[in-house]
């Protein structure tokens, strides 16, 4: 249930997300794919909802209920691979916020096999990559403005598994974007804890270990009074 105690900060306001791993098909019955649980992103929406806002969700293969659905706030396109995920999320560009929190795999199998490869018919398939579209890149390129205020607010997310200052504070400025938020992995993956660094043109906030629900609750609470 949305609670009532919760502040409607982002009453009025349209939430892009994406959330999840993607998959990269080798042929109709293989493919590559990441650990992401797609649990930080849900709570994110589910977070954007309780706070009033109009969210979609653009979710790569995972098995989670879609937060709040009963209330007709959200909306959610589930996608495959990161060149599905690419085309919903530029569709769905004209939003205030987009929060990137899609594990996005960054190649994918060149040539896919129209049919299972067979064991037998070669020693070991020499796959072919292709660069996929940088999604948050993208949409930070396409950044309009309404009122003076640039939009939609891009926040990025880098799950580092050493130096997350530095590596998230180097994303910030390659992506040209205005907030990026850091988690030490693995350990937080598929877990409902994390542990957040906020970065931003401010410096760098800590949020505490929490639950993914809670982080995303704060997060939310920060951002509405940047927009
Ligand atoms: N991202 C994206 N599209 C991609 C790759 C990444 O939208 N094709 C987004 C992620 O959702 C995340 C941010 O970019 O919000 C950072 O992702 P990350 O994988 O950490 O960064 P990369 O730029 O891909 O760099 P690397 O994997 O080399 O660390
Ligand atoms: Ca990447």
């Amino acid at each position: 249930l949305v609670s009532f105690f919760q502040k409607k900060v982002l009453a009025g306001k349209k939430v892009l997300i994406t959330a999840g791993p993607t998959f990269e098909a080798i042929d109709p019955v293989r493919g590559i794919t990441n650990h992401s649980s797609g649990k930080m992103g849900f709570a994110i929406a589910r977070a954007a909802v309780e706070a009033g806002a109009q969210v979609h969700l653009i979710a790569g293969p995972c098995d989670l209920e879609t937060p709040l659905a009963a209330t007709g706030k959200i909306t959610r396109t589930d996608v495959v691979s990161a060149k599905e995920m690419h085309a919903a999320t530029i569709q769905a560009s004209d939003s205030d916020i987009f929060f990137a929190v899609a594990a996005v795999a960054d190649w994918s199998v060149a040539k896919p096999a129209k049919e299972k490869i067979k064991r037998q018919s070669q020693k070991a398939p020499d796959l072919a990559f292709v660069a996929n579209p940088d999604i948050l890149l993208d949409m930070a390129k396409s950044v309009k403005t309404k009122a003076g205020k640039p939009y939609p607010y891009c926040v990025g997310f880098a799950a580092e598994s050493t130096n997350l200052e530095a590596h998230a504070k180097e994303k910030l400025q390659r992506k040209g974007i205005p907030m990026i938020v850091g988690n030490i992995g693995p350990e937080t993956f598929g877990s409902d804890l994390n542990q957040l660094l906020i970065i931003d043109a401010q410096g760098s906030k800590k949020l505490a270990k929490a639950e993914k629900l809670q982080l995303a609750r704060q997060l939310i609470e920060l951002i509405a009074k940047k927009i």
